[in-house]
Parts: C-alpha cells; sequence; structure tokens
C-alpha cells in the first residue's frame, strides 16, 4: 500500500507505540466493519468510502499466499478512496484452521458418525475463531491509539456467509480491549450474480434459500422455489436433477468474471471444465449459482 503523488493520502505500516503508563485494556477501540462489494472496486458505496476516510488504521487480514490477488484489491480500493488524509495498516494473520473431516451427510453417513463429525467440525470452527479474535484483539491493542478508528474491508457484505462479526463479538466478550464497531453494508456476490445475468431472483412471490455447496450435497432445500448456492468447491450442482436450470457465475465483477446459464444436463461440464482451468491459472476461484425449475429464470416483477 502506498501514496500517489497526486492524492496527499499517505500510508504507512508502522505500528503506534502504546501512549506511557496507559494500559491497552482502558482504551476504547473504535472499528468500522466495511462491506466492500464482490470483486470490483466500483462496487464501494458512498456509506463505505466515507466509512474508509475516517479510518485512521485498515486492518489487512493476511490468510497467505493463496490469495495474494484478493489482498491487492483491497489495497487498490484503499488507494483510490482514501483522499487527502493519512492513514496506516496493520496486518492481522489469520491462523489457519485445524484440518477436521467434513461431516458426512446423505444416505451414505453411518448412523450416529454424521453427528459426530457435525460436532468436531464445529468445534475445529469456534477454535478457530477464537484463535483469529486473539490476533485481532492483539493487533487492536497494538497497533491502534485510543480514540482512533480501525477499519477493516469485508467482501461482498459482512452479514452473509463471514465471520467478521462473530469474531469481534469474541473480541469484545474477552473484555481485554474495550470495542465498538459499526457495519457499513455492501454489495454481495448473490446481488452480482442476479445483476450480470439480468434476473429476478425469486418467483412471484416467492421465496428464495441461500445455502452452501456442503449443504446441497444433502439435497435441495425442501419446498424451495429458488436456492442460491456459495462456497460450493465440491461442484455439488453435478449431482442435481439435470432439468433444473443453472445460474452460474464466477470471479463476478472481476475482468476474469465468467457466466454460464443454461440446464443442468446441458451446462454442468461446461461449467467444471470452466472452473477448473481458472483454478489452474489463478490458483483460486470463487462462485455462486443459483438453480430452480427451468423457465422460471426470466426477468419479472412482483
Ligand atoms: C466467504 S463467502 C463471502 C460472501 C460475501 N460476504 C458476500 O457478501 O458475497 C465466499 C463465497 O461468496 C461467493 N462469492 C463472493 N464473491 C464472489 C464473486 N466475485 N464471484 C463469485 N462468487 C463470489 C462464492 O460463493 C464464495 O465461495
Amino acid at each position: 500500500m502506498g501514496s500517489t503523488p497526486a492524492a496527499r493520502t499517505t500510508c504507512s505500516s508502522v505500528a503506534m507505540p502504546l501512549a506511557k503508563g496507559i494500559s491497552p485494556t482502558l482504551m476504547k477501540r473504535l472499528l468500522s466493519v466495511i462491506g466492500i462489494g464482490a470483486g470490483n472496486p466500483d462496487h464501494m458505496t458512498v456509506q463505505a468510502i466515507d466509512a474508509l476516510n475516517r479510518a485512521d488504521v485498515i486492518l489487512i487480514p493476511d490468510k497467505g499466499e493463496e490469495k495474494a490477488d484478493l489482498a491487492r484489491l483491497r489495497t487498490g480500493i484503499c488507494e483510490r478512496f482514501i483522499r487527502d488524509r493519512s492513514y496506516r495498516t496493520a496486518v492481522v494473520r489469520i491462523p489457519p484452521r485445524r484440518a477436521v473431516a467434513v461431516p458426512a451427510t446423505g444416505a451414505d453417513a453411518p448412523s450416529g458418525d454424521a453427528g459426530r463429525l457435525d460436532a468436531d467440525y464445529r468445534s475445529a470452527v469456534e477454535d478457530w475463531h477464537e484463535a483469529i479474535a486473539v490476533a485481532y484483539e492483539r493487533v487492536l491493542a497494538e497497533e491502534v491509539v485510543d480514540g482512533e478508528r480501525a477499519a477493516i474491508l469485508v467482501w461482498g457484505d459482512p452479514s452473509l456467509y463471514d465471520s467478521t462479526l462473530r469474531i469481534l463479538e469474541r473480541v469484545a466478550a474477552r473484555g481485554r480491549i474495550e470495542l465498538d464497531w459499526d457495519v457499513i453494508p455492501g454489495i454481495t456476490s448473490i446481488q452480482a450474480l442476479a445483476a450480470r445475468h439480468r434476473i429476478v431472483l425469486n418467483e412471484i412471490g416467492g421465496s428464495v434459500t441461500i445455502t452452501t455447496g456442503r449443504r446441497l450435497v444433502e439435497g435441495l432445500p425442501a419446498g424451495a422455489a429458488t436456492t442460491v448456492v456459495m462456497l460450493d468447491g465440491e461442484e455439488a450442482f453435478r449431482a442435481l436433477d439435470p432439468d433444473l436450470e443453472i445460474v452460474w457465475g464466477a470471479y463476478l465483477g472481476m475482468e476474469r468474471e465468467i457466466l454460464v446459464r443454461g440446464r443442468i444436463g446441458d451446462v454442468a461440464g461446461e461449467i467444471a471444465r470452466l472452473r477448473a482451468a481458472a483454478k489452474a491459472q489463478h490458483g483460486w476461484v470463487m462462485d455462486i449459482y443459483m438453480v430452480r425449475p427451468a423457465g422460471k429464470a426470466a426477468s419479472g416483477h412482483d
């Protein structure tokens, strides 16, 4: 992260020393959790830009090399939108999650095992969130000075498959620092998918279910008219009724965006091939899709 000569914005990653004699536990930290949209800097709302410009310290979660280009997107957002003020960055090293078996699902799950594996998985996530909370606590205590405002840039919107708000609850509950935060909504990948395919998500008066690939392995949610699936690294759509329509998008909002729409039986193989090629080229892929009975995805009004 750096400054451009045109803007008087400056940035450094030097930690501010704590004031002598003041315990970090007595100081109040202010924090804005800012939804930055799903991959296109143009998704930034005016509210998000204003919140970014109030921040003294931008917290940068470091999840390792794999998604370094996502970190670059965050950096680019700061450089583009922060104007006429200095800010610092502070890296929060996100610890890796303990590996556990993915919960068994469906008819193949030996009875009793599914519950145990699910409990193991939940406990691994709990431990991981606690470790992340400790990492945030440390950075907030050591690198944010009393009265300063920090900001965390959250992909999409913080309310959707993102643990930042849960982790901040943990930081507050640990009681080592006093923390107050606000949340700025962002454009989600669901909205980006619908916009790029020019579709209404719900059928007239119908419901929309949001789920994950891991859940979809158990089958479509009962009674779901429209199902949006996120976090599907396993390509669970391949096992669905081939007559359903799928509306799929990868890297939405980015230059490398890919869109496919059609009958699952006709396009599932193409999506799998595109996913594999994109992953081989970029090292990671983020995709999302909507499924529902064919012919219902046309634009419409309630
Ligand atoms: C950890 S969740 C975060 C969701 C995010 N908070 C939001 O509001 O969209 C990550 C998942 O969101 C979806 N996703 C996020 N950004 C995306 C994008 N630009 N293109 C396609 N899918 C995306 C994918 O399903 C991905 O696995």
